[in-house]
């Protein structure tokens, strides 16, 4: 099994993980969008369609369980439930990063775990930007991934006890990785956003898509804080933008992006689709519903969500996700003066 310092980190992030969602104080800047309210918009629910594509790339729900784990006993056993829900909702799935399996191939069943209980669905595997072009394509072909997560996590590592110190490479590797690997490539963050400058650069390499993964649910300079003894960067808590900010940063760039980050119920869904996102993603509340509920709450809650999701698509005349994007927003408050400030209409 994995090298007890590894597989100890997945512990701990899965438990201090948890313990955000139990003290979150529930608002964030999803909350600064709002829909102008038509009465007579509304369509017959039948003539909605969940589906979503991008980059190639197609979708029954535009709705997926985000990055998360694997490397440790204990989380390999989440992450067999976390793939028997998104087998019984149809939702796709990411691994969490996979370099222990890199390390150790012994822990490898804590990953391809997710192929064994969800043989059809839609997988992505999750490696970091140092991994190497070889190990990629072993991290996809583990899965037998529908595509790939790069994660670029830079505030994560900084505050990281035993964290990479060296970014540079990373740009570069990235390009390698992309032009290598035979599944699209996903860059995403870790919960403090994607800029529309940063969007620029993963484009130019080559990156089909990005998940913009912006601030407002868990906070990993919280969670490396709390994996510290001495000197913490507590004043890094809530490092970044919004994942709301960063869809409005976000249109024009050109490359098709995904929503992850404090998403909490389907009316950031819809949000996150009204703003322009192909696809909404949740990590962290969803774990939450496992770990406390167990995977049949889980299976309720996605299947809720999708539900409320095509309701709510109904309610305001998107017979798809795409056509959400023609809805009237209000964008009020510290999202408005972030408009501002980018020159964002
Ligand atoms: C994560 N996340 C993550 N992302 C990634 O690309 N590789 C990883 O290994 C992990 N590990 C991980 C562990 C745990 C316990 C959580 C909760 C999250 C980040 C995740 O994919 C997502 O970007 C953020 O969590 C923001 O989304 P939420 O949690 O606010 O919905």
């Amino acid at each position: 099994m994995t090298e007890p310092l590894i597989a100890q980190r997945k512990d701990d992030h899965v438990r201090l993980a948890v313990e955000q969602q139990h003290d979150h104080s529930g608002r964030n800047q999803f909350d600064e969008v709002t829909f102008v309210h038509h009465a007579l918009a509304g369509i017959d629910r039948e003539d909605v369609s969940l589906a979503t594509s991008f980059a190639g790339i197609s979708w029954q729900v535009p709705l997926y369980i985000n990055a998360m784990t694997g490397g440790s006993v204990n989380t390999g056993v989440i992450n067999r439930n976390l793939a028997i829900a998104a087998r019984e909702t149809g939702v796709p799935i990411a691994t969490g990063s996979m370099s222990a399996y890199f390390k150790d191939p012994s822990c490898s069943g804590t990953y391809s775990v997710l192929r064994e209980e969800n043989p059809d669905g839609f997988i992505l595997a999750n490696v970091n930007a140092t991994a190497s072009v070889e190990n990629a394509q072993r991290a996809v072909d583990l899965l037998k991934a529908d595509a790939l997560q790069i994660h670029i996590n830079t505030v994560q590592e900084t505050v990281m006890p035993e964290g990479d110190r060296s970014f540079a490479s990373w740009v570069p590797q990235i390009g390698k990785i992309a032009a290598a690997v035979d599944v699209p490539v996903i860059v995403k963050e870790v919960g403090f956003g994607l800029s529309r400058e940063t969007l620029r650069v993963v484009q130019d390499l080559g990156v089909r898509v990005a998940d913009v993964s912006g601030r407002g649910g868990t906070d990993f300079a919280r969670i490396e804080n709390g994996r510290r003894r001495l000197g913490d960067y507590a004043y890094l808590v809530g490092w970044g933008q919004s994942t709301a900010a960063c869809l409005l940063d976000a249109q024009g760039a050109g490359i098709p992006v995904l929503a992850s980050g404090g998403v909490r119920n389907p009316l950031d869904v819809v949000r996150a689709l009204a703003l322009g996102a192909s696809g909404v993603g949740a990590s962290g509340g969803f774990l939450r519903t496992l770990q406390d509920e167990g995977v049949e709450a889980l299976v309720a809650q996605l299947t809720t969500w999708l539900d409320q999701l095509a309701a709510m698509m109904t309610m305001l005349g998107a017979r798809t996700p795409a056509e959400l994007t023609g809805c009237d927003l209000l964008i009020s408050g510290g999202l408005r003066d972030f408009c501002a400030d980018r020159g964002i209409e």
